[in-house]
């Protein structure tokens, strides 16, 4: 069947056909209404039925996100990533925190094409600039400027991710503009594959496509 849809479809087709299923079950399982038909989630994540979702926003598996929220367009969470905290109330003497109750919701923000590392965590509460990274592993307990790299434990300032204000122009114009469609990244395997591929061809002495 998987075969005869993907012939019938065609490779790239097929994969957005299926992709398109999973999210639909995913939308109705998770309860999710806030989240763009182009949002994709992988088996695995835990999300709340609050989500917001902007076009493109991605969320990997094993990723654990709490309330309120909100992913902009091209979005990219990691495997493992981590939206928690401000969940428990802490301060009230006499009772055990598990019957504490929780403060009030504070709202977090991925803002358009932040791309979030393996294993981070954000505090609820933070806003992640647009298209800032934060690096693997990272904590992140305060606000990420815009485009800026941070890192480590609590997440600190490592880099730009433009050092020419004339490429950020550029990218802001693109972000400020309509939805970019375009193709996703292959996979690691995939990449490995066609290295291969090449790596032979070339020792056959049939290297045709010369790319630069
Ligand atoms: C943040 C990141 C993008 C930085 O990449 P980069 O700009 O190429 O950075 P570099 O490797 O040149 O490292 C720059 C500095 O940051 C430090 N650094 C890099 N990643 C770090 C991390 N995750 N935590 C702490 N420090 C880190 C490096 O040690 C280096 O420090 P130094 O200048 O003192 O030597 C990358 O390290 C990262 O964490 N990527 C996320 C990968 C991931 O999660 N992939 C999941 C698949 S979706």
């Amino acid at each position: 069947m998987r075969k005869l849809l993907r012939r019938l479809l065609g490779r790239g087709k097929f994969f957005y056909f299926l992709r398109s299923l999973r999210m639909a079950w995913r939308r109705f399982r998770f309860g999710l209404k806030n989240v763009h038909p182009t949002f994709y989630m992988v088996a695995g994540a835990q999300v709340p039925s609050d989500l917001v979702a902007k076009e493109y926003s991605f969320v990997n598996v094993g990723c654990v996100i709490g309330a309120g929220v909100e992913l902009g367009r091209y979005v990219m969470l990691a495997p493992n990533v981590g939206i928690v905290g401000a969940d428990h109330r802490l301060d009230v003497p006499g009772t055990p925190i598990i019957f504490a109750g929780r403060p009030a919701l504070k709202r977090t923000v991925i803002q358009d094409d932040a791309w979030i590392g393996f294993g981070a965590i954000i505090m609820q509460g933070v806003t992640v600039g647009r298209g800032a990274i934060v690096a693997a592993g990272a904590i992140v307990t305060k606000d990420v400027p815009p485009y800026e790299i941070h890192a480590g434990i609590p997440a600190k300032k490592i880099g730009e991710r433009f050092s020419d204000p004339e490429d950020r122009r550029k990218h802001d114009a693109m972000l400020d503009g309509p939805v970019v469609h375009g193709e996703f990244a292959a996979l690691p395997q995939e990449i490995l594959e066609r290295q291969r591929r090449e790596a032979r061809s070339e020792l056959n002495g049939t290297a045709g496509s010369a790319r630069p």
